[in-house]
């Protein structure tokens, strides 16, 4: 299904999810960057939803929150309506592989049920734009996690064949699935990017980054899963906002784009470095946050390793990731270091009032 594309010109887009942790990040770079798009950014604030994220963007004339979900057709009809979005860019979702471990229905209601929705009323709403090469376009913001595990060896590619093993990336792949299945049955204009582990400011410290910053903040046990073996591949998500950002104006129709930092650690290297660096932040001498490293029960079913070939959309769209690792995780701890008052609101859940604070419900 891929044919050759130029450039799609947004005029208005829907950003799903946009309170979390890439959709905000995405927002606060995009709503500057284009002062001539009109950005909606509907949310529905769960858990992960946090719109002290948005602080910078909140006032600015061409974006507008929307307090909704995207299980909710009515609501999604109208702001197609109102708005005529040329543009969807997909991001809401359950997102932890915990939680889905834990209660896998709430994964089947957003990320499967929620999609097939939103899928629904773009097809209504772009009936008529659809066949017009360019003129409307979705974006389908997935995960890596949806081809499986690896073993030491080899890397997921554009054809690698769908292999998910937890509730989580069994919903994101159902999700990629319809929305294949919404491009090849009625002709809309999607493309979807599966990218690997992202980390950078506002992630919410369920993650193990953020997660092992501020349990070396506060001078809490560091969890590492059954030996610390896994690998992950990394990603700063300014790097992943990037691509997003080209693909929704130059990706191809149809196609599938991996992005991944070529930065595979284990775990355990990972957080090595991470609380190194924390010691470093703090001028507190080397080794001291390393005490906190403790090993718990794995994670049932724990994915072994994650790597993409992202050679694609480094050749087609010239993206390539900007930051190191190192520096990348420098930038993370200086971030969280100097955004005590976003960690204190997430610790004891004021972040949860800030809509009542900004807007009238
Ligand atoms: P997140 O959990 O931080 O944010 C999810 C956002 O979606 C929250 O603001 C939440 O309130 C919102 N949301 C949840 N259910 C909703 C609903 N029914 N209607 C409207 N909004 C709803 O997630 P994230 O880490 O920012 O991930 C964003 C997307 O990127 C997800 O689709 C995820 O699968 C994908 N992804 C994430 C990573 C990663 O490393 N975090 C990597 C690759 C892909
Ligand atoms: P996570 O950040 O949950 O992302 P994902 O499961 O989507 O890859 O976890 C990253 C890796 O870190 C994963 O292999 C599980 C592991 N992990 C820990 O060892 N300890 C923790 O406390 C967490 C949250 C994750």
């Amino acid at each position: 299904m891929t044919e050759l594309s130029t450039e799609h010109r947004p005029a208005g887009v829907l950003v799903t999810g946009g309170a979390g942790f890439i959709g905000a990040n995405f927002l606060l770079r995009m709503v500057p960057l284009y002062p001539n798009v009109h950005f909606v950014n509907l949310d529905a604030l769960t858990y992960a939803g946090n719109l002290m994220n948005l602080r910078e963007v909140q006032h600015s004339g061409n974006y507008t929150f929307v307090h909704g979900s995207i299980t909710d057709p009515a609501l999604v009809r109208s702001l197609f309506a109102q708005y005529h979005f040329t543009s969807v860019v997909h991001f809401a979702a359950e997102s932890h592989v915990d939680r889905s471990i834990r209660s896998p229905l709430g994964f089947v209601q957003t990320n499967i049920n929620g999609t097939v929705a939103l899928l629904e009323e773009a097809r209504a709403a772009w009936r008529s734009a659809m066949s017009s090469p360019n003129q409307v376009r979705f974006v389908h913001v997935s995960t890596d996690e949806v081809f499986g595990s690896l073993g030491h060896e080899g890397v997921f590619r554009p054809d690698t064949p769908y292999a998910p093993r937890s509730p989580y990336s069994a919903s994101k792949a159902a999700a990629d699935h319809f929305v294949r299945a919404y491009a090849n049955t009625y002709g809309l204009p999607a493309v979807i990017s599966n990218c690997s582990n992202n980390y950078g400011p506002f992630q919410f410290p369920e993650k193990l980054i953020p997660l092992t910053i501020l349990r070396a903040l506060n001078r809490q046990q560091v969890p590492v899963y059954g030996t610390g073996a896994n690998i992950r591949d990394w990603l700063h998500v300014h790097d992943h906002c990037a691509a997003l950002d080209l693909i929704l104006h130059k990706g191809r129709i149809g196609d599938t784009y991996l992005i991944g930092g070529a930065s595979e650690l284990t775990n355990l290297a990972l957080v090595r470095m991470l609380l190194t660096l924390v010691d470093e932040a703090l001028d507190q001498p080397e080794g001291t946050s390393l005490d906190l490293i403790t090993f718990v029960a794995d994670r049932p079913g724990h994915d072994f390793r994650y790597a993409v070939d992202a050679s694609r959309i480094r050749r087609e769209l010239a993206w390539h990731p900007s930051y190191s690792i190192e520096r990348g995780l420098r930038a993370t701890i200086a971030w969280y270091l100097s955004n005590r008052d976003w960690l204190d609101a997430v610790a004891d859940q004021s972040y949860r009032n800030y809509l009542n604070e900004q807007y009238s419900l």
